[in-house]
C-alpha cells in the first residue's frame, strides 16, 4: 500500500479561507484543531482498499472449543466484533466528501481518514517529529483509528459466547458529521442511530446481557449524541438518549455527564509501529532545550476577550516567558511539524477549556513532553480516569478559575515557582505518560508498551465484568449503569 506522504497538511490553502475562518472561528463549532482542508487533489484520493482489509482474526482462536482452558492468556479478554451492515461504517467513509468537522464550509475530511483513520502521513520537515509514523490526524477520527486496531486485537473470537465483550464498529460521529450545520429535521439527523440501536437489539448477541456488554467508539465528544430538544436549530443527535443506547457503553474522546460515556485520549499524530519507536522518541523527548517557560497554542476567539482563553492569550502574548501559537495561522495547528516544534520548546503548555471541557492538544502536549497546565478539572482529572494518573500534582499544574470575569490570570508568577528538580520530576512523569495516551499502528504488534487502545481495551472488559458479576449475583445491572452525575465536571479546587 502505497501512502501519500505530505509536507503541508492544508494543502494550498487561499488566503482568503484564512480570513474568513478567523472571523467564523468564535461562532463556529469547531475545537483547536478544525481543519479547513481545501483540496480535492488526486493524491489525496482516499485509499479505500485500507478500509476494507477482511477482519484480521488470529488463527489460535480456531481452535478453541466452547470450554476456554484455563491456561488461555485470552481468558476473560475475548472480544467479538458485531460486523454491521456497511450504512452504519465504510458507508460514511465512501461518501466522506458530505462529511464535516464543525463548519459550514464543507472542509474535505476524506484525507483525515486514509491510512486506519491517522491521516495523510508527513515528513520531519522541522526536525521536531521522529523520522517515522507521523500523520496529519484529525481530532475527531477515533471511532475509524479503534476500529482498525480492534481488527488485530489479540484475543477477538468469532464466537460471541466465548466473548467477554461486544465491540459495535458505529462511526457515530461520522454520522452526525453530515448534519453539523443547518436546519435539518431531527428524524432524519436520528435516524441512522436509531436503525442501529433497533438493528442491534435484534441480534442474538443482545439478549445475553441486554447490551450491557456492547460498546462503542465515539471519535467526537459523547455530548454529541445527548441532545435533549427536538428543535431544527439543536446540534448533535439523541442517539444516547435511545432504550438501546442506555444499556451500552461509549468510549469517547471527552465523556459527558452519564456514566455510561467514558472518556479515552484523543489521537494524536504519532502512530507507531514498533517498541523502538517509541523508545526513541522517547530519547529525542527528553533531550531538547526548552527556551520558553510555557506556550499556549489555539485560536482567538475574537468576540471573547473576557473569556479564560481570551485572558490567557493576552497574558502570553505579554509574557516574555510565553510562546502563543496561532491556530488562525496556516496550517499552525493541523500539521505536527508546527504544533510540536512549539510544545517541545516548552516546559508548561496551557490548556484552557477549548469549546467544551477537553482538547486534542493536551495530549500532543504530552507526546511532546510539556507539562501540561489545568484550569477546569473537567479537562483531563475527572475524564481519562483509566490513562492519567490519580495523583494530578505529580504531572500537571492545576490553576483553578471560579470566576472566570474576575480572574486575573498570574501564571508566569505560578510557573516560575517551580524549583528545577520540581519541573523535572514533573517532566519524568509527563515522559512515562506517552506510551499510555498513543494510539499505535495496528499493521505489526507492541511488545513491551501498552497503549492507549490497549488501555481502553482492558478497562472496557472489567467494567462488563463487574456488570456480569452484578447479574450473576441476582443484583439488577442498570443501577448505576447509565445515571446523570451532575457533578461530574463540576469546579473543584481540592489540591490533593
Ligand atoms: C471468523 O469469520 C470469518 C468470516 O466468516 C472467517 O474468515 C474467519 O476465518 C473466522 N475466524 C475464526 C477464528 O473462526
Ligand atoms: C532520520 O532521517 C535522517 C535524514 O534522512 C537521517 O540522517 C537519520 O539518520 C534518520 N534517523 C534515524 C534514527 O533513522
Ligand atoms: C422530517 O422529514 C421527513 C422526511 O423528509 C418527513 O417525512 C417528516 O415528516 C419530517 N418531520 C418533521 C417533524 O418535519
Ligand atoms: C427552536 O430554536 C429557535 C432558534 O433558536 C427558537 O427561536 C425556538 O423557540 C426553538 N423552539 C423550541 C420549540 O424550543
Ligand atoms: C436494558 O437492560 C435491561 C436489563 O438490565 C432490560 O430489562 C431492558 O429490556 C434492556 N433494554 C433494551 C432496549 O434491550
Ligand atoms: C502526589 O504527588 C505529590 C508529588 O509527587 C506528592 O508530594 C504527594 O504526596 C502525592 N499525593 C498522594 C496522595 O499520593
Ligand atoms: C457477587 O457476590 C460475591 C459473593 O457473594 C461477592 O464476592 C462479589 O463481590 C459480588 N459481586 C458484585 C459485583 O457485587
Amino acid at each position: 500500500m502505497q501512502k501519500s506522504i505530505t509536507s503541508n497538511c492544508l494543502g494550498q490553502l487561499p488566503f482568503a479561507i484564512l480570513i474568513s475562518f478567523a472571523l467564523l472561528i468564535s461562532t463556529l463549532l469547531c475545537f483547536d484543531y478544525s481543519i479547513f482542508f481545501h483540496n480535492p487533489n488526486s493524491i489525496f484520493t482516499f485509499l479505500l482498499t485500507k478500509q476494507e482489509t477482511p477482519f484480521v482474526i488470529l488463527s489460535d482462536t480456531t481452535r478453541l472449543t466452547k470450554k476456554i482452558p484455563d491456561s488461555d492468556p485470552c481468558t476473560g479478554k475475548y472480544i467479538y466484533i458485531q460486523e454491521l451492515p456497511s450504512r452504519f461504517n465504510y458507508d460514511f467513509i465512501k461518501n466522506c466528501e458530505v462529511l464535516t468537522e464543525g463548519s459550514d464550509r464543507q472542509p474535505n475530511m476524506c484525507p483525515f481518514l486514509e491510512n486506519y483513520g491517522f491521516g495523510l502521513e508527513v515528513e520531519n520537515s522541522k526536525g521536531a517529529l521522529s523520522n517515522s509514523s507521523w500523520y496529519c490526524t484529525h481530532q475527531f477520527t477515533l471511532e475509524v483509528i479503534f476500529h482498525n486496531r480492534m481488527k488485530t486485537y489479540k484475543c477477538l473470537t468469532n464466537d460471541s459466547s466465548l466473548a467477554s465483550a461486544i465491540f459495535v464498529p458505529f462511526y457515530a460521529g461520522l454520522d452526525i458529521s453530515r448534519f453539523m450545520f443547518g436546519k435539518l429535521n431531527e428524524t432524519v439527523k436520528d435516524s441512522v442511530g436509531k436503525d442501529l440501536a433497533e438493528w442491534l437489539s435484534r441480534k442474538s448477541e443482545w439478549k445475553t446481557m441486554w447490551g450491557r456488554d456492547h460498546f462503542l467508539v465515539s471519535g467526537r465528544i459523547a455530548w454529541s449524541y445527548r441532545r435533549k430538544i427536538d428543535n431544527m436549530s439543536q446540534w448533535g443527535s439523541n442517539f444516547r438518549f435511545l432504550p438501546e443506547s442506555i444499556n451500552m457503553s461509549m468510549l469517547a474522546v471527552e465523556a459527558s455527564s452519564w456514566n455510561n460515556d467514558i472518556a479515552v485520549p484523543y489521537p494524536t499524530p504519532f502512530h507507531p509501529s514498533k517498541d523502538s519507536q517509541i523508545l526513541l522518541w522517547l530519547r529525542k523527548i527528553r533531550r531538547p532545550k526548552r527556551p520558553y517557560l510555557f506556550t499556549f497554542i489555539g485560536a482567538p476567539r475574537p468576540q471573547l476577550d473576557d473569556s479564560m482563553r481570551g485572558k490567557i492569550i493576552n497574558h502570553c502574548r505579554g509574557s516574555r516567558f510565553c510562546k502563543f501559537l496561532d491556530c488562525s495561522q496556516g496550517d499552525n495547528c493541523y500539521n505536527p511539524n508546527n504544533f510540536m516544534k512549539v510544545f517541545q520548546s516548552c516546559v508548561f503548555c496551557l490548556q484552557p477549556p477549548g469549546d467544551s471541557h477537553t482538547r486534542k492538544s493536551i495530549f500532543d502536549a504530552i507526546l511532546a513532553g510539556c507539562i501540561p497546565v489545568f484550569f477546569d478539572a473537567g479537562s483531563a482529572y475527572t475524564q481519562y480516569l483509566w490513562h492519567l494518573p490519580m495523583n494530578r500534582t505529580k504531572y500537571s499544574v492545576y490553576i483553578p478559575v471560579r470566576d472566570v470575569k474576575e480572574w486575573n490570570p498570574n501564571i508566569e508568577k505560578i510557573l516560575l515557582g517551580f524549583s528545577e528538580h520540581e519541573v523535572l520530576a514533573m517532566r519524568e512523569e509527563v515522559i512515562k505518560l506517552i506510551p499510555k495516551i498513543i494510539y499505535a499502528d495496528p499493521s505489526s504488534k507492541l511488545e513491551i508498551f501498552e497503549d492507549a487502545f490497549d488501555i481502553a481495551v482492558n478497562g472496557m472488559l472489567e467494567k462488563v465484568e463487574r456488570v456480569r458479576e452484578l447479574i450473576k449475583n441476582g443484583s439488577d445491572p442498570s443501577i448505576g449503569f447509565a445515571d446523570v452525575d451532575p457533578y461530574r465536571y463540576s469546579f473543584s479546587d481540592d489540591q490533593s
